[in-house]
């Protein structure tokens, strides 16, 4: 999604902008832009590609000053184009969006009947027109942004400049993010932190509904009537260097690897060593509200989703509780059977999805409490949720998600065990075990990663195919979904997940010798049947590529390839058999040479519909 940056302060506007705007792309975007309140008056630079583009487009220039906007777009209204890039600017004013004007035609409508002129096929240049036009009635800048935002139906996080008002920015926030981080004789907002991270610790995530009028020293913040809010900026304890590369070729490599560390970080202080025992106290999940529950329902997207899937299984195993799991998209425009007895979980790295949002804010309506698991603190999801699980995964900067969903079954796997003992389903002993068994994953994964040259070799051998199929059955069915999402959003190659016993039913008509098939078949309950649809798949000449904990002659024989996982509990194997997957996406998209980090089309946190 769109990416803003606004700086205001003594310091060139100009470099930290650019710098905010790379710490951003992560989000996602086709074309970026800035503008400058210079000496000479107001510089505007806009071009289409990446920001490199931009920086090649404007190197020659001198553009001094030390207030300014910038913008990264992810398209939404018009193609991806130089006209149609942020900012957009009407006479005075400058403004740069993230999120989508639902009522634009009408409002375009009217101000063209007023007689304005627009440049771009953009939703936001009309907000510029908007604030421009209250202006010419004789309104304040921050009154005429006033007028205008309540004039707007749609979500909106906007950065806003006037030249007629150079010692001032102003942002607004309705349902897309905006953070301003607050520095010595400084101040700098943007879409999320890592643009702040490099200049100040200090940040307040601006709220639903809220206008921030920003200087260099001060930051006055008020509602959409006007009325004056309190600023309560907080600590926040991230270094610059949590969000860079930190010597890996792209960050998804580097949050492969960090997902021992972020599995120890998610599990700290919820395990009681002295006991066993797990402790949720942080999200609130008390023995009542364990007993009032009747019914689990997951919503969540994409990645996220698949851990909401693969909960079913573990905290229906662990717990007794019935679960549903259903993709926000869906869940928010159904008429859901959910009430006081269900308790809704919504899942999601980001904690600022769209979609997701909809979804708890329809459960609650309905009278369901809403607990998320969530990675980042103080987001939009943490914030309208009645507890929160957090992930402590760290900042997750690929678009693709890895240790997030890791981090995310540690959660999942903490709530069931809780839950589980809480109702007395589970004994202390089985808890006892459970537990042992969270403490070894991350030496685990640790032993797993050391193996990536072997998921080299086999990338080697599959990454000129086109179509890939990923199975498995039971607990590890999910872990395949993933392992396809994984391939197709980063490589751009089709993968299918499917459950194996399905494949009779359809899919098993695409198998042929140009057809890889990568089985998750670990040992325990559906190991022979899985065993069986490699065979099915072998009789048809399909390749058979097996991520596997039963390393036998039987198994062996049906692998083209082979992949050892280490042993764990069947109803945990989920957290290890999705690393190799991940990595063997990760190497077929580099051997493809694609965009690893920031996919085409794809972008990190879907903040509109
Ligand atoms: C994962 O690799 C994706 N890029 C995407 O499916 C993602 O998981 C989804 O958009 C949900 O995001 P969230 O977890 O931030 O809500």
């Amino acid at each position: 999604m769109c990416g803003i940056v606004g700086y205001i302060g003594r310091r060139h506007a100009l470099p930290i902008i650019l710098d905010g705007l790379k710490r951003l792309e992560y989000r996602g975007y086709d074309s970026s832009g800035v503008a400058i309140i210079t000496d000479k008056g107001l510089s505007i630079k806009r071009k289409k590609g990446k920001i490199n583009d931009l920086i090649h487009h404007i190197e020659h220039e001198s553009i001094n000053g030390t207030t300014g906007l910038g913008h990264t777009r992810w398209a939404t209204h018009g193609k991806p184009s130089d006209e149609n890039a942020h900012p957009h600017r009407a006479g005075d004013v400058v403004v740069v969006h993230n999120g989508i004007i639902e009522n634009y035609t009408e409002l375009r409508a009217l101000l063209q009947e007023k007689g304005h002129h627009f440049k771009s096929e953009t939703d936001t240049e009309i907000i510029a027109h908007l604030v421009e036009d209250h202006l010419k009635s004789g309104a304040s800048f921050e009154d005429a942004v006033l007028a205008s935002v309540r004039q707007l139906r749609g979500s909106f996080a906007l950065g806003v400049l006037s030249v007629r008002n150079p010692d001032r920015l102003i942002a607004v926030r309705e349902a897309s993010p905006l953070v301003i981080g607050f520095g010595n004789n400084e101040t700098i907002f943007a879409s999320d932190m890592p643009a702040i991270l490099p200049y100040t610790n200090r940040m307040l995530f601006m709220l639903d509904g809220t206008i921030a009028v920003i200087t260099a020293d001060e930051v006055r913040l008020m509602d959409f009537n006007g009325a004056a809010l309190p600023v309560h900026p907080k600590q926040f304890d991230i270094s610059p260097a949590m969000a860079e590369k930190g010597g890996y070729k792209h960050f998804m490599q580097k949050e492969i690897f960090e997902q021992p560390q972020a599995i120890t970080d998610t599990l700290r202080d919820r395990l009681l060593f002295d006991t066993r025992d797990i402790d949720l106290k942080d999200a609130g999940i008390d023995h009542k509200l364990v007993h009032a529950l009747k019914r689990i329902n997951f919503v969540a997207c994409g990645t996220s989703y698949h851990a909401g899937l693969t909960g079913k299984y573990i905290i229906e195993e662990m717990t007794g509780i019935p679960v549903d799991v259903e993709v926000a998209s869906e869940f928010r425009y159904r008429t859901p059977l959910v009430s006081t007895d269900t308790l809704t979980v919504a899942i999601s790295q980001s904690g600022e999805t769209a979609d997701t949002l909809a979804a708890i804010r329809l459960a609650k309506k309905n009278g369901s409490r809403v607990l998320s698991i969530c990675n980042v603190i103080d987001s939009t999801l943490a914030r309208e949720s009645d507890h929160v699980l957090y992930t402590h995964a760290g900042p997750e900067i690929s678009v693709a998600s890895t240790k997030a969903f890791t981090s995310q079954l540690v959660s999942i796997y903490l709530l069931a065990i809780h839950i589980g003992r809480s109702l007395g389903r589970l004994s202390k002993q089985q808890a006892a075990s459970f537990f042992d068994t969270l403490v070894a994953i991350p030496a685990l994964l640790d032993t797993l990663l050391k193996q990536e040259d072997r998921i080299i070799a086999i990338a080697k051998q599959y990454a000129k195919h086109r179509d890939f199929l990923y199975l498995g059955r039971g607990i590890s069915y999910p872990v395949a979904l993933e392992g396809a999402l994984k391939l197709k959003e980063i490589s751009y190659i089709h993968a299918e997940g499917y459950p194996a016993g399905e494949i009779k039913h359809g899919p098993i008509a695409l198998v042929n010798e140009d057809m890889p098939v990568v089985f998750v078949a670990v040992q325990g309950r559906v190991y022979e049947k899985i065993k069986n649809n490699m065979e099915e798949v072998k009789a048809r000449d399909g390749r058979i590529i097996s991520f596997t904990n039963a390393d036998n002659a039987g198994i062996r024989d049906l692998s083209d390839e082979l992949f050892v996982l280490p042993a764990i509990d069947e109803l945990f194997t989920p957290i290890l058999s999705i690393v190799p997957l991940q990595l063997l996406a990760y190497h077929i998209a580099v051997m493809n040479g694609t965009d690893v980090d920031q996919p085409k089309n794809l972008a990190k946190s879907v903040t509109v519909e």
